[in-house]
């Protein structure tokens, strides 16, 4: 928190001196060319979502030294951050490729620079497929989930008719339903299926157990896993049984990554929401205890206390189109204060019993709730380092669901 009292000073300073906290001559350009505003992050216009980056950086080498002592390799999930530079920062650190939900997200991605892009969603009508074989002949390396004989006829069509190969995955099921097929004779079927085509190209397996990220305490996680991964690695050997070159079996999240690399068969780990983590992940559990501590947040969203009607509560600016609501935001370093939304705009701070004294003006910043979907109300992130603004980075695929 930054009391609004010290900020005032601080303002002073910086006019007394001759420059505006805020002015052109503040203004300075970062890598991505984009104008930083802001020198401190109490400067930033809130609502504001900013990423600390040496915590994101610590939650990068974690998991890379994590993975190097496995089998498993990293092929992060983009929907978390949507951001191209991100994406790139996690190739430098050991990434074997990345993931896209959607095409749109897919062609952020490429667009951006990245080459090796798996699509976790299948992909099924004429104007996707299309938009797909667009990125398949700018990269060899854009591959498909497939979940259905008829889709495999489609792509394989559109495929021969754009004149590229297509490299594909059988997306499997394993007991929740989403998306997917089932193990034995129908998976079996459609990767013949898949062979039988002269324009596609049998990658893999993709086999993500969504539930189960979220399964609270680690050795029931672990139990979840394993038990939901079972089919995925009987596939494979069956696959293998059959004569296919080794498939790749790639699976899993944030919540299951430790133990999903330590299975048989595993070649990477989709894990996403790593990078940033939120109150949603911290509560699962890990190891050590009631808190999942494997990563650290990293990503928060800066608010300012704009009211107070009454005593026992203020008011912030960041409601509803500041977080995702499927979770309640958390205060960073402040205990005894309970977030509630009221509305679009604006969330009220209990203040049940406050460990540092809150007042209006004040600048606070909070823990997301749910990353994935609180990342895509924002415009941009504001990557910090201490107290100072560094950069800031577009979320390039932000609205990018089509
Ligand atoms: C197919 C798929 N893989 C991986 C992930 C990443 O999960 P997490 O953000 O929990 O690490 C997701 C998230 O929803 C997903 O849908």
């Amino acid at each position: 928190m930054k009391p609004s009292r010290r900020k005032f000073i601080h303002s002073a300073l910086w006019t007394t001196a001759g420059i505006s906290v805020i002015g052109p001559s503040q203004i300075a350009w970062s890598k991505a060319n984009t104008v930083i505003k802001a020198r401190s992050i109490w400067d930033i216009p809130t609502p504001a979502l900013l990423i600390d980056r040496e915590a994101m950086e610590r939650n990068l080498r974690k998991m890379k030294s994590f993975l190097s002592a496995t089998n498993a390799g990293l092929r992060p999930h983009t929907k978390t951050h949507k951001s191209p530079a991100i994406a790139k920062m996690q190739m430098d650190y050991g990434a074997v490729g990345v993931c896209a939900a959607k095409v749109s997200e897919a062609e952020v991605m490429l667009a951006g620079g990245l080459q090796d892009i798996l699509i976790t969603s299948p992909i099924v009508t004429a104007d996707k497929i299309k938009r797909v074989m667009a990125l398949a002949s700018q990269s060899d390396r854009i591959r498909l989930v497939v979940d259905r004989q008829e889709n495999v006829r489609d792509l394989n069509e559109a495929a021969k008719a754009a004149g590229v190969d297509l490299s594909v995955m059988i997306d499997l099921r394993l007991g929740w339903i989403r998306t997917g097929i089932d193990h034995g004779k129908p998976a079996m079927d459609l990767l013949k299926a898949i062979d039988r085509s002269s324009n596609l190209r049998f990658y893999g397996i993709q086999a993500y157990a969504g539930p189960v990220q979220h399964v609270r305490g680690f050795d029931h996680r672990k139990e979840a896993s394993e038990k939901a991964l079972a089919p995925a690695q009987q596939l494979k050997k069956e696959i293998m049984k059959a004569g296919y070159q080794e498939p790749i079996l790639s699976v899993g999240g944030t919540g299951t990554y430790s133990i999903d690399a330590a299975l048989e068969g595993v070649t990477d780990i989709q894990a996403g929401s790593y990078l940033f983590m939120d109150v949603d992940y911290l509560m699962i559990g890990g190891k050590a205890g009631a808190l999942y501590t494997d990563f650290e947040p990293s990503l928060y969203v800066l608010s300012t206390a704009i009211s107070q009607p009454q005593p026992g509560s203020i008011t912030i600016d960041a409601g509803g189109k500041s977080f995702s609501k499927d979770k309640k935001p958390q205060l960073k370093d402040i205990t005894g204060v309970e977030y509630s939304f009221a509305g679009d705009e604006h969330g009220i701070l209990k203040l049940t019993d406050p460990s540092k004294e809150i007042l209006v003006g004040d600048k606070l910043l909070l823990l997301i709730s749910h990353c994935d979907p609180t990342i895509n109300l924002y415009d941009n992130y504001h990557v910090y380092a201490g107290e100072e603004v560094q950069e800031v980075w577009p979320v390039a695929g932000r609205g990018k669901s089509q």
